[in-house]
């Protein structure tokens, strides 16, 4: 438990923890002296005599004077410590995700790391600020009871201390009773908020195909199931919780057997009879609170076990010494990869070997599915290869350290992904310290610049979460935006102009063929013009590269490209130049 909470919180946040805990126990301490102290005031009392009344009084004001101050100080470190690991939890899962390879963030992880990130985080700072207080007050008291028994009556201290194991054993069955039925229902929260989710993402498809009944039923489905859990639930519950509490309560009504039956013996007087009473009713109410505390407690514990499943994660290895690129040339040799999560299909790419020379242009053309974007989450070493080797200036992307390697590629993606905030943030993230005219520079090779006059707000517009405020053609000119104002010697478009009229395609073509000579480009298109535009065209079918040249050595093969431009210049309505099927 201890490594636990080093690898998710870090060693640095043990102190304040310690700290807390150390005033929870003071504090237990001081409440459990109280307590005691009640037996010789009572007594004193019943025996008529004032003064000593009085004495035992003065102290037991003093001791719970010092308890109410320890109580104080332990719930502001409590709250402080609480307020500390929110912020420090948040930023060590966000520093930790950006170490884990893109490979990690599969769709099946992305519903539970959500949950994590939005409840789990509090779940484990509940902990600080209310749970663990409870607990070790529970624990602490009735022990520091028990250690001043001992001094007043050996016997009934005997006594407590033998009831000690049936209290442990019986909490121990409740806790794991309750703590079954919280996962099933976990289990089903879970599912059905997916259900929800998906529900309200879904609704365009689902009105669009009329299928709202359907999903409907899905949903309630799950909604009944989590009802009966739920109903479950609590009878066992409330039954685990009640068997637990009529324990602690039988154990205490037996403990005042025994003293009554030692106080007719006469070796234990009325007025310690009395205080005992009042001790053991005292005694056997933290007690009875360790069930609740007990299963939220176990309730953290898992979410812990799940952050802590992150921690232990090994990000994509990082090099010892690493390599700097010498130029910007892009070279991947045999190169073969699958996808992690679907083990059962055959590889993606299948010994890939290509050159992209320094400051050229190459497209990359296929079949859907034939894996070009997978080569360029390669480059970008969103996932390693499972053998070959993918390099930039030389230097094998493995062999560069993190920063590096991210400075050398800028991309624009084929589902084009912008953060809520205003354009010129999105277009920021290229390069954040980029003058105004760099801005301005890259929003005109763009045409970022339509966008922005044309919009009331300019620059300031809101983009929404995900970029919804805006058209797919407006998302993609952005995004481009953002990948020139970067600057980076490698620049990988997929298919960053499919959303575009034809006269902004037209305009990014023409931008294209004036940034070939400044970087190395990779440019995956459908489209005719930007293909022909380049120095060079790699036909990607069957895991390898089929077929390589200019765009006039390939139509001279009668092979996939040549009918790849056929079909497209038919549903483009073009005609194939004279000469195009020499
Ligand atoms: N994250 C992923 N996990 C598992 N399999 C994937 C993943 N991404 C892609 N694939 C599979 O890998 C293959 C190649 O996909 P890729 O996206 O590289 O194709 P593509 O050539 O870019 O296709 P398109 O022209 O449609 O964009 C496909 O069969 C696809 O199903
Ligand atoms: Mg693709």
């Amino acid at each position: 438990m201890h490594s636990r909470l080093v690898r998710v919180l870090g060693s640095e946040q043990l102190r304040p923890i310690r700290k807390h805990l150390i005033a929870m126990i003071v504090y237990a301490v001081l409440q459990g002296v109280a307590f005691a102290l009640l037996v010789p005031v009572l007594s004193a009392l019943l025996d008529g005599d004032t003064g000593r009344a009085g004495a035992w009084l003065g102290l037991l004001a003093a001791v719970t004077a010092a308890a109410g101050a320890a109580y104080y100080v332990q719930a502001l470190l409590g709250f402080t410590t609480a307020v500390s690991t929110t912020g420090l939890l948040y930023h060590r899962l966000g520093e930790r995700l950006g170490r884990l390879g893109v490979g990690w963030f599969s769709r099946a992880r992305l519903g539970p790391l959500t949950r994590l990130a939005t409840g789990g985080v509090g779940e484990v700072t509940q902990l600080f600020a209310h749970l663990l207080a409870p607990l070790v007050i529970s624990v602490v008291s009735p022990l520091t009871v028990l250690v001043v028994m001992v001094f007043l009556d050996w016997r009934l201290a005997a006594a407590m201390a033998a009831t000690g194991p049936l209290l442990f054993l019986a909490y121990r069955w409740s806790a794991s009773a309750i703590s079954r039925t919280d996962a099933v229902v976990d289990a089903s929260m879970a599912r059905a908020n997916d259900r929800i989710f998906e529900f309200a993402r879904a609704q365009p498809v689902i009105r669009a195909f009329g299928r709202g009944d359907t999903r409907n039923d899905l949903l309630d489905q799950e909604l009944e199931r989590q009802h009966d859990i739920g109903l479950a639930r609590l009878r066992r519950a409330s039954l685990a919780r009640g068997a637990f509490g009529a324990t602690v309560q039988l154990v205490v009504t037996a403990l005042l057997a025994l003293a009554t039956a030692l106080a007719i013996g006469g070796s234990v007087g009325a007025a310690e009879l009395i205080a005992l009473a009042v001790l053991l009713v005292r005694f056997s109410e933290p007690v009875g609170a360790l069930s609740d505390a007990g299963g939220a407690l176990r309730a953290v514990w898992n979410r812990l076990d799940q952050l802590d499943e992150i921690f232990r994660t090994p990000p994509l290895p990082e090099p010892d010494e690493p390599l700097r690129p010498a130029d910007a040339t892009v070279e991947l040799s045999d190169v073969r990869f699958r996808y992690p999560d679907s083990p059962g299909t055959g590889p993606v790419l299948d010994g890939v070997g290509a050159l992209l020379p320094a400051n050229t242009m190459t497209a990359l053309v296929g079949p859907s599915g034939s894996g070009k974007t997978t080569v360029t989450r390669l480059i970008a070493r969103f996932w390693d290869v499972d053998g070959g080797s993918v390099r930039i200036g030389g230097a094998d992307v493995r062999d560069m350290d993190a920063t590096t390697l991210a400075a050398q590629v800028a991309m624009v993606f084929q589902d084009v992904y912008l953060f809520e905030g205003t354009i010129e943030d999105n277009v920021r993230v290229g390069r954040p310290d980029a003058t105004p005219e760099e801005l301005a520079d890259a929003a005109r090779l763009a045409r970022v610049d339509e966008i922005v006059e044309r919009l009331p707000d300019g620059w300031n517009t809101a983009v929404g979460e995900g970029g919804t405020a805006l058209s797919g053609g407006e998302r993609q000119r952005i995004s481009l935006a953002r990948a020139l104002l970067k600057r980076a010697p490698v620049l990988i478009l997929d298919e960053a102009t499919s959303a575009l009229d034809p006269v902004n395609e037209m305009a990014i073509s023409d931008t294209l063929r004036a940034l070939a000579g400044r970087c190395t480009l990779l440019v995956i298109a459908h489209r005719l013009p930007t293909v022909v535009a380049a120095d060079r065209i790699l036909v990607l079918d069957g895991g390898k590269v089929a077929e390589s040249g200019t765009h006039e050595d390939l139509l001279a093969e009668d092979g996939i490209y040549r009918h790849f431009w056929e079909e497209r210049s038919r549903v483009q309505g073009w005609r194939l130049r004279s000469g195009a099927g020499a």
